[in-house]
Parts: structure tokens; sequence; C-alpha cells
């Protein structure tokens, strides 16, 4: 596969199936990551290692991690909430593990059950585990510019999330419209708080397409020097802790939308399209 000047990273098999209504057996989220493995991804988010009373649909994260073939080159990233999720993952070899917080005390409360210090104090020994392995975690911040329980973000939230994340040793922060309802104009005005924090060579766009925005808050981020978008094959997706936010941008949109701008992001399109085919089947 070409050197992509943009990196996909695919969420599709965690933030896509996460929220779906149909428990689907490990057997086809093994299957869908598979087919992705062969597409020219660097990046796949395979699962996360949560509570399964709060996500019962990721409660298989060890028997999809232990199921997969891993290709070469490709790194298998997961979510841990807390020291369990993360032990949970180096267990399972994940190659990159992912803390999550938020921009606001309510998306906090409903998607973590802690204030947004909490969460921050409660990742600081799964660093301190992740540096002693060797295990690069990422930092994800939520509601970025708008949240369903407090309403519009303000920058300097995100921004003090982010460099808090950042302090913790995260080596790269994603930066999630969780609800989709991200506009240029706010995404940028994010962007700008965070990028007094952080250098965009340290920044992720996570962007959910609600209200069909996302590949403008991609474009947007693009002039703001960011060059790592996570997205997902179909178009699936939605987090069951935020009411409205249904699919994550699609990953054969991103890359063709990429590809029409003369970026290359080493992706194999029409393995995409059997993918989000795939994918879209699953949802059921
Ligand atoms: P809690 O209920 O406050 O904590 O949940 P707890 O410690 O009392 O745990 C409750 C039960 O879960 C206990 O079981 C624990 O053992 C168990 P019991 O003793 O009652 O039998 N438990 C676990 N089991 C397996 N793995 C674990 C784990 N942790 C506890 N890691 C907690 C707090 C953080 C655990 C919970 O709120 C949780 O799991 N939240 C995760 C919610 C989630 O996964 N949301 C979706 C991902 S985030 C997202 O989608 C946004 C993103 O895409 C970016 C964007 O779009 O913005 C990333
Ligand atoms: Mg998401």
């Amino acid at each position: 596969f070409p050197m992509p000047d943009i990196v996909i990273v695919e969420v599709g098999p965690r933030d896509g199936l996460q929220n779906n209504k149909r428990l689907i057996p490990a057997a086809e989220k093994i299957a869908l990551i598979d087919l992705l493995s062969g597409a020219g991804f660097q990046r796949i988010e395979a699962t996360s290692f949560v509570s399964p009373k709060w996500v019962p649909q990721m409660a298989d994260a060890a028997e999809v991690m232990a199921g997969i073939t891993r290709a070469p080159g490709v790194r298998y990233e997961v979510l841990t909430p807390n020291l369990k999720g993360y032990e949970a993952a180096r267990a399972a070899r994940a190659d990159k593990a992912s803390i999550f917080a938020s921009a606001s005390e309510g998306f906090s409360r409903a998607n973590l059950n802690c204030t947004i210090a909490e969460s921050l104090e409660r990742y600081i020994p799964v660093m301190e585990a992740a540096r002693a392995d060797g295990i690069p975690v990422r930092g994800t911040v939520s509601v970025v510019t708008d949240c369903p329980f407090d309403g519009p973000t303000p920058p300097e939230n995100v921004a003090r999330v982010a460099a808090a994340l950042r302090d913790l040793g995260c080596f790269e922060i994603s930066l999630g419209d969780t609800i989709g309802q991200g506009r240029p104009e706010t995404i940028d005005a994010m962007l700008a708080a965070v990028l007094e924090e952080l250098p965009p060579e340290q920044l992720a766009g996570h962007y959910h397409d609600t209200a069909g925005r996302a590949l403008q808050n991609i474009d947007a981020s693009i002039a703001r020097g960011l060059r790592v978008f996570d997205a997902a094959v179909g178009g699936l997706g939605g987090c069951p802790y935020a009411p409205g936010a249904e699919g994550n941008v699609a990953t054969e949109k991103v890359a063709a939308h990429l590809a029409a701008q003369g970026f290359e992001t080493g992706l194999d399109m029409a393995l995409l399209q059997q993918a989000a085919a795939m994918a879209q089947g699953m949802r059921g």
C-alpha cells in the first residue's frame, strides 16, 4: 500500500457496532476486522474493554481480540475506561489503548459515571501501567463542540481536557464531535483553542455525521493542519450514552473525498465497499 499523507483510523468495529441493537456474534465482528485488515489501514479500533453492564455489545472484547488474524503493519487499538479495562486489553495483546474523557460534565457523568476530574484521576494508574508495558495510549475528548446535556461546549474546555490528557502521557488526542452537531466554524474555533496547547501532529478528528457535515468539518480540520481522522465503514455508529449520536462519518466517503482532493489515504476502495456492505448487513 502507498504511504498515506492522511491517516484514517478505522473505528467501525468499535464505535460503529457498540450501539447496535442486535447483539452481534463475535465471529461476525472478527470477520469484519479481518476484512478491514487487508484494506490498507495502519490502525483499526477493534473493540473496547468497558463494563458489559454499560455496553453489552462490547462484552466479547477478549474473544474478538483472540479471534482476529493480525495483519503485519496494522495496529489493533482498544478503548479502556479504567485499570480493569486496561489490564484486560494488555492480556488481549492490544497494540494501543485509548482513554476517553469528556469536555462537558454532563456527558462525563452519562458516559463514565464520574466527573471530568475523577476520570482524569482514574487514568493515572492506567498511564503508569501502559508506560511500564510500552503500550502507547491515545486520549479522546468527547462533545468537543456540542453536548446533548450541557449545550454548546466552550472551546477552552476542550483545550483544557486535551492538555490534561497530553500531560498524562497520551501520544495523540482524538477530538470527538460525539453527536455530529459541529459546523466548520465551531470546529475551527475549537481547534484554534486546542492548537494553543498541542501541535496538529498530535491531534485527530473524530466526527460523527449526524447532520451531514462531517466532511466539511474534516476539511476545516485539514486547513488547521490535522492529518489523522477516525471513520467507520458503512457510516455505522453511535454512542449509547449520547442521545442523537448516530453514524460515524463513513470511511469510504472520507477516502473518496480525500482522494478527490489529491490526498493519498493508502486505502483499497473496492475492499472498503465490501467492508461497508458487510458492516451494514450486520446492523440487523
Ligand atoms: P461504574 O458502574 O461507575 O463502575 O462504571 P464500577 O467500577 O462500579 O463497575 C460496574 C461494574 O462493571 C462492576 O461489575 C465492574 O467490575 C464492571 P460488578 O462488580 O457490578 O459485577 N467493570 C468492568 N467490567 C469489564 N471491563 C471493565 C470494567 N469496569 C468496570 N473495564 C465505567 C464506570 C467507566 C466502568 C462505565 O461507566 C463504563 O464502562 N463506561 C464506558 C461507556 C462506553 O463504553 N461508552 C462508549 C465509548 S465512548 C464513545 O463512544 C465516544 C468516542 O467515540 C468519541 C466521541 O464520539 O466523542 C470515543
Ligand atoms: Mg464516537
